[in-house]
């Protein structure tokens, strides 16, 4: 067999884990066996069944740790992380990431809910959404969690929430700063073609319509230009304009003390991914906004950045199991899992990529053998892989995809009433569970058949 070689023999950048395919603990041991976490995943399977969502504890770490430890390097400044929780949110990935000193950004009730419950101080939480409803915001306020205002709607509700307390709220705003970045139209946000935040052209208004209410201070600027980034250029941008705001904010007497950049920074899924590292990212925006800031003689805002892709993503596996091969001569063939679209629906929904390779054996890879990676949906554009180069498989085998930590799990459906599969945690050759796997029993509990129906059939 022609062996070609394989991502797995990429070295490990420790410092940055979004620039390795796999996490940071991955060993193939000399049985040719796989292993993430000190857990070989063979046996996680034996334990936990498949399909199954791994994510690992140090790789997790060192990305939380690579964010602190730039942002101390490069900003003279304080400065506050925050884990964009949409990426993957869990009791314990808000435990984990408010461990490592960061903040947490939520969108929902749900997200909020599950910060606070999973340890994350209120104060460190920021609360964003283009459409937060009325009860959502009632439980920030309540709980004194800041709200981030997107449009003129949240402003109005959150004056007359002030008004009617007799209390003084901070705020921040988002604005949409007109940066235009490579990559895919569904996760670009910041051009001036959004549903998101204030046009920059109407940022004057909104400070002086701030500046006349009687219980809001404007305390901090947002903005968010979009996901998987690998350019710098739109973020050492974004530091200048971002400053150029604050300017035109003191002009209406508000004192900005906080400047949160979002996220955006990319990972490496594929060979021809080559993201900027953690520390350059910060740098870029650190430098930007420092510079910004001494030519403007002003003092130096709070550094806020919101990453999440860059921190979960490539600490999580998935394991799939290897069902049924079609063979269509001179066509392809297709290998069927027993996941897909309802665990990770972003191959679907943005043309993504992935790295996958077997459990058993992975460094063998055979060119000939190109499979097309079916998931188990009524759907036939249900495909996590076209064309994965794979050694010899058949049913049973296990594959495992890498870099799914983010987006899949915060973004899996019951499509086809498929329940959502466990997720455990592995460290130091230990495996916990973090998400128990449901059974087609729970996805009846929202379920109601009215009394005159019953019987009926
Ligand atoms: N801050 C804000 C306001 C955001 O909207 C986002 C992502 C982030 C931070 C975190 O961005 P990150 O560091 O993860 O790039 N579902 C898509 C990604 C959508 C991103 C939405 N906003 C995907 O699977 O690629």
């Amino acid at each position: 067999m022609e062996v070609k070689t394989s991502f797995l023999n990429n070295e490990i950048d420790t410092n940055s884990p979004n620039k390795n395919i796999v996490p940071l603990t991955t060993i193939i041991d000399s049985t040719n066996k796989l292993s993430i976490g000190g857990c070989y995943l063979d046996d996680l399977v034996k334990k936990y069944d498949s399909p199954l969502y791994i994510l690992d504890e140090i790789t997790l770490r060192n990305s939380c740790r690579a964010y602190k430890k730039a942002l101390e390097k490069y900003y003279p400044g304080s400065s506050l992380p925050i884990y964009a929780s949409k990426a993957n949110s869990s009791l314990f990935m808000s435990n984990l990431v408010s461990s490592e000193g960061f903040g947490l950004d939520a969108v929902s009730e749900g997200e909020l809910l599950t910060a606070l419950k999973g340890g994350v101080p209120n104060e460190k939480i920021v609360f964003h959404g283009n459409n937060k409803s009325d009860k959502e915001i009632e439980f920030a306020v309540k709980n004194k969690i800041k709200v981030i205002v997107d449009n003129e709607y949240d402003l109005k509700r959150l004056e007359e929430i002030s008004d009617s307390l007799n209390y003084d709220l901070e705020i921040m705003i988002r604005f949409t700063p007109g940066i235009e970045c490579h990559t895919h139209e569904y996760i670009k946000t910041g051009s001036f073609d959004s549903k998101f935040g204030f046009g920059i052209e109407s940022l004057s208004k909104i400070f002086e319509v701030i500046s006349k209410t009687k219980h809001i201070k404007l305390t901090g600027i947002h903005a968010h230009i979009g996901s998987q980034i690998f350019e710098l250029e739109p973020h050492n941008d974004l530091g200048v304009i971002m400053v150029n705001v604050i300017l035109e904010a003191k002009k209406f007497n508000h004192n900005i003390k906080e400047l949160n950049v979002g996220g955006g920074l990319g990972i490496k899924y594929t060979q021809e991914d080559d993201p900027p590292s953690i520390d350059e990212w910060i740098k870029t925006v650190s430098l930007s906004v420092v510079k910004a800031c001494k030519k403007n003689n002003l003092n130096l805002p709070i550094l806020m950045c919101e990453p999440g892709r860059s921190i979960v993503s490539t600490a999580g596996v998935t394991i799939y199991k290897i069902g049924s091969f079609k063979e269509i001569p001179g066509i392809r063939t297709y290998l069927s899992v027993d996941g897909g679209m309802s665990d990770n629906p972003r191959p679907i929904t943005y043309q993504s990529n992935y790295s996958a390779c077997l459990v058993k054996n992975p460094l063998d890879i055979n060119p000939k053998n190109k499979f097309t990676i079916a998931g188990k949906h009524c759907e036939s554009g249900d495909i996590l892989f076209k064309e994965l180069e794979l050694g010899n498989c058949k049913t049973g085998d296990l594959i495992c995809v890498f870099g799914t930590g983010a987006y899949n799990n915060s973004m899996s459906s019951n499509y086809n009433r498929i329940p959502k599969p466990a997720a455990i945690l592995v460290c130091n050759g230990e495996s916990e569970i973090i998400q128990i796997r449901e059974s087609p029993y729970d996805l009846l509990k929202y379920d109601v058949l009215p009394d005159r129906f019953i019987g009926q059939s």
